[in-house]
C-alpha cells in the first residue's frame, strides 16, 4: 500500500511536486518587467468551446487580441447589421483575466465586406459617404467597447512593399488621409484608448521609410498615434535580427511605441517569392512542401528556439520602447500558418504544440528573460 510519506517520495522523484506543469514560470512572468506577452484568439478561446486552451492562455499571456471576431466582415457584415456577441464575449474573456484587451482591426482592405465601398445599385460611393461610413462604423465599434478595449489596430497594412501608400479602396476613393481620418475618428470615439498603426514587412527598408515617414506626418499633424505594430510574420531566414533592431529603433526614435503585434515563424519551405503576410496570397499544395506531418525533427525544433532566443534578445533591448510582443495564435494546431499560403500543411510557428505543451522554444524564450535579470 503507498503511504502519504510514499506518494511524496515517488513525486519528489520525478521532480512532479518541484515541477508541476503549471508552476512553471509563465511568458507573461517572465517579461512582467518588460512587456506584455499576449495572444490573438480563435472563437473557441472565449466561447467555452476549449476550456483547456482558455487555461492555456489565462495562465501564460496579460493580452490578447482578436483573430477575427472585430475585423468589418465579422462584427458589421451588413449595412445595418452589427454582430457584436462574439466580439462581447472576447472583451469579457479579457476583463475577466485582468488583461490589455486589443481590438483589431478598423479600417483594412482585407476581410471588408464589399458593400462598404457601393451604393445601392452596385455603385462606387464617394468620399463624403465612405468617410461617413467609416466614421459611423469605428463610432460604433470603438464606442461600444470604450474604457474597456484598451488599444485599437486603427489602420492596417496601408503600404505597398515599396514604401508608397497602397491603392485600396480607402485611399483611392477617400485620398491619402483617410488614415488621418480613421485615427480621428477612434479618437473621438474613445479618448483614452491607445491607438496603433499596424504593418507587415516594415522589417525591409523601403517599405520602413515610407511607415517612418507616414507616422512622422500623422505625428506632425497632431494625430495620436501611440504605436507601430510590427506584425512579425516571420520565417526563419527572414528578417535579419540587425533589420529587427534597426526597425525598432527607427519607430522609437521617432518617440513612437513598438507593438510586436503578430509574431510567429514559418519553419516549413518557402513557396513564394518575397517575405509577404498578404493574406490574399496563395500557393498550389505539393508534399515537397509539407515534410514535418510526423513532427518536425530535433535539429529543426533547435533551430526555431535559437531562432525565438535570438528575437527575444533585441526585443529585451528594446524594452523601454516595445509595450507588447503578440503571438498570433496560441499553439501550433491553431495557426493560420498551416493553410497559408497553402492549405493543409503541418506549421510549427509558436511555442506551444498541438497539445498545448511548451517547445523547446517556449524554454528558450524564457532563458533569455530569465538571463537579461
Ligand atoms: C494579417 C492581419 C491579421 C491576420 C493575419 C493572418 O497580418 O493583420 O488580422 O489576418 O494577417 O491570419
Amino acid at each position: 500500500m503507498m503511504t502519504f510519506q510514499s506518494v511524496i517520495l515517488a513525486a519528489l522523484g520525478t521532480g512532479a511536486l518541484l515541477a508541476p506543469l503549471h508552476a512553471q514560470t509563465t511568458l507573461k512572468d517572465a517579461y512582467r518587467d518588460s512587456f506584455r506577452i499576449g495572444a490573438a484568439l480563435g472563437r473557441q478561446f472565449y466561447s467555452g468551446n476549449d476550456p483547456a486552451g482558455a487555461a492555456l492562455v489565462a495562465a501564460q499571456f496579460d493580452s490578447i487580441t482578436p483573430e477575427n471576431d472585430l475585423k468589418w466582415e465579422h462584427v458589421h457584415p451588413t449595412p445595418q447589421g452589427f454582430n457584436f456577441d462574439p466580439a462581447d464575449r472576447y472583451v469579457e474573456f479579457g476583463e475577466k483575466n485582468h488583461m490589455f484587451i486589443v481590438g483589431h482591426c478598423l479600417v483594412w482592405h482585407s476581410q471588408t465586406p464589399r458593400w462598404v465601398f457601393q451604393d445601392d445599385q452596385g455603385k462606387e460611393v464617394g468620399r463624403d459617404e465612405l468617410l461617413r461610413r467609416m466614421h459611423d462604423h469605428i463610432a460604433a465599434v470603438v464606442g461600444r467597447y470604450k474604457g474597456r478595449i484598451n488599444g485599437w489596430d486603427v489602420v492596417n497594412e496601408a503600404l505597398n512593399e515599396d514604401g508608397t501608400l497602397r491603392r485600396s479602396p480607402w485611399q483611392r476613393i477617400i485620398g491619402d488621409d483617410y488614415i488621418a481620418k480613421a485615427f480621428e475618428y477612434a479618437h473621438e470615439a474613445d479618448p483614452k484608448a491607445e491607438l496603433y498603426y499596424n504593418e507587415y514587412s516594415i522589417e525591409n527598408e523601403p517599405k520602413r521609410k515610407g511607415c517612418v515617414e507616414l507616422i512622422r506626418k500623422l505625428l506632425a499633424a497632431g494625430i495620436p498615434v501611440k504605436a507601430v505594430g510590427m506584425q512579425g510574420h516571420y520565417n526563419m531566414e527572414w528578417p535579419g535580427v540587425d533589420q529587427v533592431d534597426a526597425t525598432i529603433a527607427a519607430f522609437a526614435a521617432l518617440g513612437v511605441k513598438v507593438n510586436i503585434t503578430e509574431l510567429d515563424i514559418d519553419v516549413l519551405p518557402r513557396v513564394r517569392p518575397g517575405n509577404t503576410a498578404d493574406v490574399n496570397a496563395r500557393a498550389e499544395a505539393t508534399a515537397a512542401a509539407n515534410p514535418y506531418t510526423a513532427g518536425l525533427p530535433p535539429e529543426k525544433q533547435r533551430a526555431l528556439a535559437d531562432r525565438y532566443a535570438a528575437l527575444f534578445q533585441v526585443f529585451l533591448k528594446h524594452r523601454d520602447a516595445i509595450t507588447r510582443v503578440t503571438f498570433w495564435g496560441v499553439t501550433d494546431k491553431g495557426s493560420w500558418l498551416n493553410n497559408w499560403p497553402m492549405r493543409g500543411r503541418t506549421n510549427y510557428p509558436l511555442l506551444f504544440d498541438r497539445e498545448g505543451k511548451p517547445k523547446p522554444a517556449f524554454d528558450a524564450v524564457i532563458a533569455v528573460a530569465k538571463s537579461a535579470r
